[in-house]
């Protein structure tokens, strides 16, 4: 199974909790991470887009990198470890993002993909005068196949001609090509992101679910692994996961309860009125999941809490779902996090190669 880590390219990570550790996102916290992360063999990294914030007490995500431009400065500092930007593409036109990807490409020696998102937060986009209008909500998958139609003609021929419904391309070029074949990944688990994921993406992440339920997201496999069925495509997926770990099943389930206990429930009201405004996705969308008021301090990613033994134990058991090709951590703390992860919890999982760890050493 591969690990990746989702690095806290926003403040505070993924724990909207006054109790939680406070930080602003920096190059070089997320240096600092991605380097632990190679140096403990995972397999890569991963940032998000996020343009407006929840605001409340923590100002929750009212600071955030922008995706590629930190991922070029992580190609630059790194060796080994594969890098993933989002791009946010209602606003960045699909030549640019070509460009950009095969840029990252050539600073990182082939280790660098590309999450495509189509938007589900209309203030996002709003507040630059860039939000379609409601509709959006039904429409974004056909605008994304597009999309991606463009990306994968210019990185595999160098040029593309889509006359499309939303774009138009004029015997565009693109020089040079990436020199490694550029993957995919789409993070959407309504219908219609199934059905784009099996049609034109490489793997498809969705979110873990529920608290110690490791095996708890095996229906989002299944309806990927139905709708591959039907393109023949061989898509996989990644699952979103938070950590909590200590020496005792006790003492992380302790840290577990203070986080909740300082949830910041103006940051959260927010999150629950973005998440009601889109009426059109369906009721597997992720998008609710996210404002689902059980455990929406960490926005409801599936949490795994307790000692290092039991953390690896749940890990082995999300590796046996049928369909999983990995999963995507974040942390309380992220320093501690990754280095914990690499020397206390990786050695003892049954679903990580020692020998292909022992190589990378
Ligand atoms: C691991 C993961 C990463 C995501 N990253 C982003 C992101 O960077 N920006 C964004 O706007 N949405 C992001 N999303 C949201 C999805 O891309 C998607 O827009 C959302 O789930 C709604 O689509 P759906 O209705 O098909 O589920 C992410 C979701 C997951 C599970």
């Amino acid at each position: 199974m591969e690990i990746g880590i989702f690095l806290p390219i926003g403040n505070n990570g993924w724990l909207i909790s006054e109790n939680a550790p406070q930080y602003k996102p920096t190059f070089e916290l997320n240096k600092e991470i991605t380097l632990k992360a190679e140096q403990h063999g995972l397999d890569f990294v991963l940032t998000m887009i996020k343009l407006r914030g929840f605001g409340g007490k923590t100002e929750f995500w009212d600071h955030n990198l922008e995706s590629f431009t930190l991922m070029a400065g992580l190609a630059a500092a790194t060796s080994k470890i594969k890098l993933f930007a989002t791009a946010a593409t209602l606003v960045m036109p699909p030549a640019i993002v070509a460009r950009m990807a095969s840029t990252i490409d050539s600073i990182s020696g082939g280790r660098f993909g590309v999450n495509l998102v189509t938007g589900w937060q209309k203030p996002e986009y709003e507040q630059m005068g860039m939000w379609p209008g409601d509709e959006f909500f039904g429409t974004r998958y056909g605008y994304l196949e597009e999309y991606a139609q463009v990306l994968r003609d210019l990185w595999e021929t160098g040029s593309c001609d889509l006359k499309g419904e939303h774009f138009t391309m004029n015997d565009c070029k693109l020089s040079p090509q990436p020199q490694a074949d550029m993957k995919i990944i789409c993070a959407g688990s309504s219908d219609a992101g199934m059905e784009f994921s099996a049609k034109h993406a490489d793997y498809n992440f969705c979110f873990g679910k529920g608290v110690n339920t490791p095996q708890a997201f095996k229906a989002n496999p299944e309806r990927l692994m139905e709708a591959t069925a039907k393109t023949g495509r061989d898509v996989k997926t990644y699952a979103l996961f938070m950590i909590i770990a200590d020496e005792t099943d006790e003492a992380a389930r302790a840290k577990w309860e203070h986080y909740k206990a300082g949830a910041d429930q103006e940051a959260l009201e927010w999150l629950g009125l973005q998440a009601a405004s889109d009426t059109k996705s369906g009721k597997d969308t992720n998008v609710r999941q996210m404002s689902d008021p059980v455990s929406a301090v960490n926005i409801n990613m599936g949490t795994l809490v307790g000692s290092y033994e039991t953390v690896a134990r749940m890990l082995d058991e999300v590796a046996e779902v049928p369909g999983t090709g990995g999963v995507l951590l974040t942390f309380d703390d992220f320093v501690k996090g990754v280095d914990d992860f690499g020397t206390r919890i990786q050695p003892l999982m049954k679903s990580r190669n020692p020998v292909k760890l022992a190589e990378t050493a």
